[in-house]
C-alpha cells in the first residue's frame, strides 16, 4: 500500500499521509492541508474524524469488538476487578500483586470527602437531578485541591482522589434526594461493596451488602470503563487540552454523559419501557412510532449506535447478566419482558435492519440497575462512576503526549461585511 494518497483540487495535487494503526485502521493525515491549499474538512458529527492516536482502546463496529488496552472485554467482565481495569486503563498494564495492593489500597485512603462539599450539598434543591450535583461537586474539588490547577505535578494524587471520591459523592446526591442522613465510606469494604454501603445503609437497621449485587455492580462498572472518543471522552480530553485541571475536565464529561443521546439514555430506556407498560404492552405501536421518528420525533432509547453497526458487545455481556442477576435475586421485572420482546420486533424489522439500529449498551443496564435497589435517575451517575477511569486514561494520554490545544475551524455562513446602522434608524 501507498504511504500517501492524493487529493486533486483545484488543478494542484496534495500528498496525504496515510497513518495505519495497530489494529490496521487507515486514516489520512490532513494536518498540513490548510496550510498547504487553503481548505479545511467538514464532518459534522465528527463521524469521520480521528481526533488523536490512543493506545487506550480498540473498537470495531462491525465485528463487535471492543478491547481495552488489548484485552477483550469479555475476559475483562468476566475475570477482572473494576480497579484493576481502572489499573490497566489508566497505566497501559494490568496490576502486579504489590501494585494492585498500593494502588486500591491509596483509593481506600482517600474515600472521605472533604466537610466543605458536604456543606455544598445543603444549597442544592432537595429534588436536585444528582447529574447536576455530581457534575457540580466533583468541579468543586478543584477549589479544594488548587495544586490541580496552579500548574503543579500531582496528577496522580488526584486520580487517586477523583477515584476514591466519586462514589461518595454520588451515593451523597442520592441521599440528599431522599432526605435521608449521608454515610460516610467504610475503608474496609471493597471499591464496590462501599459504594453501596454508602447508597443503602441506614442509621436505624443493619445493611448488609449482597455479593450477588456488588459482583453485578463490578460487570457493569467494567462494561462502562471506556469507549474510545465519544461524546463526553472528547469533551474531556478537548476541556484538558486547554491545560484545565482534571476535576474541571472530567466535571465536563459528565455534563455532556447526561445527555440522553449518551449516557442519559439508560435513564430514558426505563422510563420508556415504563411508559409501554402502562400502554398496555403494545410493543408494535411504539416500534411504528420509532419508524416515523421524523414526524413523531421518538426514537427507541437503548438503539442504535454511531460505531456499533452490527451489535454492541456490552450488550450482548449485559442482557446474559439481567437475566442471572434478576433469577439470582429472585426478581420477577415485568418490564424485562417488554424489554425483550421489542428487541425481538426491532431486529425483526425492515427499518431497524437497515439502518443497523441494535440494543445497546444502555438498553439492558437499568432493569439490571433497577434489580439491584437503584433509583432510576441515580443510571447516568453509574455510568459516570463506570467511566471514569477512562476519561481520566484518557486526559492522562492527551497530556502526556502534549497534544495541542482542540480547536475545530468552520466554514462561515454568516452576513458578510455590512455597515453598522445606529439603533434610531433600524
Ligand atoms: N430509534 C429509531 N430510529 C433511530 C434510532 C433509534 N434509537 N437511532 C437512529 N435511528 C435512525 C435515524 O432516525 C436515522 O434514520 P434516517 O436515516 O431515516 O434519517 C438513522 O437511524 C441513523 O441515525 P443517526 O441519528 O444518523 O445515527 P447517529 O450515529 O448519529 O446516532 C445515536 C447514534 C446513538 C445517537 C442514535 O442511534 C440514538 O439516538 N439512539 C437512541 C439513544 C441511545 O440509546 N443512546 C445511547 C448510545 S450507547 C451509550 C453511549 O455510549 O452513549
Amino acid at each position: 500500500m501507498s504511504d500517501f494518497a492524493e487529493l486533486s483540487v483545484e488543478g494542484k495535487k496534495y500528498q496525504l499521509p496515510i497513518v495505519v494503526g495497530t489494529e490496521a485502521e487507515k486514516a489520512l493525515d490532513i494536518n498540513k492541508l490548510r496550510d498547504e491549499s487553503g481548505y479545511i474538512t467538514i464532518d459534522s458529527g465528527y463521524k469521520n474524524t480521528g481526533a488523536t492516536k490512543s493506545a487506550i482502546t480498540f473498537l470495531d463496529g462491525e465485528k463487535g469488538i471492543l478491547n481495552y488496552r488489548g484485552y477483550s472485554i469479555e475476559d475483562l467482565a468476566a475475570k477482572a476487578t473494576f480497579l484493576e481495569v481502572a489499573y490497566l486503563l489508566i497505566y497501559g498494564e494490568l496490576p502486579t500483586t504489590e501494585q494492585y495492593a498500593e494502588f486500591e489500597g491509596a483509593i481506600r485512603r482517600h474515600t472521605i470527602v472533604n466537610e466543605g462539599v458536604r456543606t455544598i450539598f445543603e444549597g442544592f434543591p432537595v429534588n436536585s437531578h444528582p447529574m447536576a450535583t455530581l457534575s457540580s461537586l466533583v468541579s468543586s474539588l478543584s477549589a479544594f485541591y488548587p495544586d490541580s490547577y496552579e500548574g503543579k505535578d500531582n496528577s496522580d494524587r488526584h486520580i487517586i482522589r477523583l477515584l476514591a471520591k466519586l462514589p461518595t459523592i454520588a451515593s451523597w446526591s442520592y441521599k440528599r434526594a431522599m432526605g435521608h442522613p449521608m454515610n460516610y465510606p467504610k475503608n474496609d469494604l471493597d471499591y464496590c461493596s462501599n459504594f453501596l454501603h454508602m447508597m443503602f445503609s441506614l442509621p436505624v437497621e443493619k445493611y448488609e451488602v449482597d455479593p450477588v449485587v456488588a459482583s453485578a455492580l463490578n460487570t457493569l462498572l467494567i462494561l462502562h470503563a471506556d469507549h474510545e472518543q465519544n461524546c463526553s471522552t472528547s469533551t474531556v480530553r478537548l476541556v484538558g487540552s486547554s491545560q484545565a485541571n482534571l476535576y474541571s475536565s472530567i466535571s465536563a464529561g459528565i455534563s455532556a454523559l447526561w445527555g440522553p443521546l449518551h449516557g442519559g439514555a439508560n435513564q430514558e430506556v426505563i422510563e420508556m419501557l415504563e411508559a409501554i407498560k402502562a400502554d398496555g404492552g403494545d410493543v408494535s405501536k411504539y416500534i411504528d412510532m420509532a419508524k416515523n421518528a421524523k414526524t413523531t420525533g421518538f426514537r427507541l432509547f437503548g438503539f442504535g449506535h454511531r460505531v456499533y453497526k452490527n451489535f454492541d458487545p456490552r450488550a450482548k455481556i449485559i442482557k446474559k447478566a439481567a437475566d442471572e442477576v434478576l433469577a439470582k435475586l429472585g426478581v420477577n421485572d415485568p418490564v424485562l419482558e417488554i424489554a425483550k420482546g421489542l428487541e425481538e420486533a426491532a431486529l425483526n424489522d425492515e427499518y431497524f435492519v437497515a439502518r443497523k439500529l441494535y440494543p445497546n449498551v444502555d438498553f439492558y443496564s437499568g432493569i439490571i440497575y433497577r434489580a439491584l435497589g437503584i433509583p432510576t435517575n441515580m443510571f447516568t451517575v453509574m455510568f459516570a462512576i463506570g467511566r471514569l477511569p477512562g476519561w481520566i486514561a484518557q486526559w492522562k494520554e492527551m497530556r502526556a503526549a502534549k497534544e495541542p490545544i482542540g480547536r475545530p475551524r468552520q466554514i462561515y455562513t454568516g452576513a458578510t461585511l455590512r455597515e453598522f446602522v445606529p439603533i434610531e434608524n433600524r
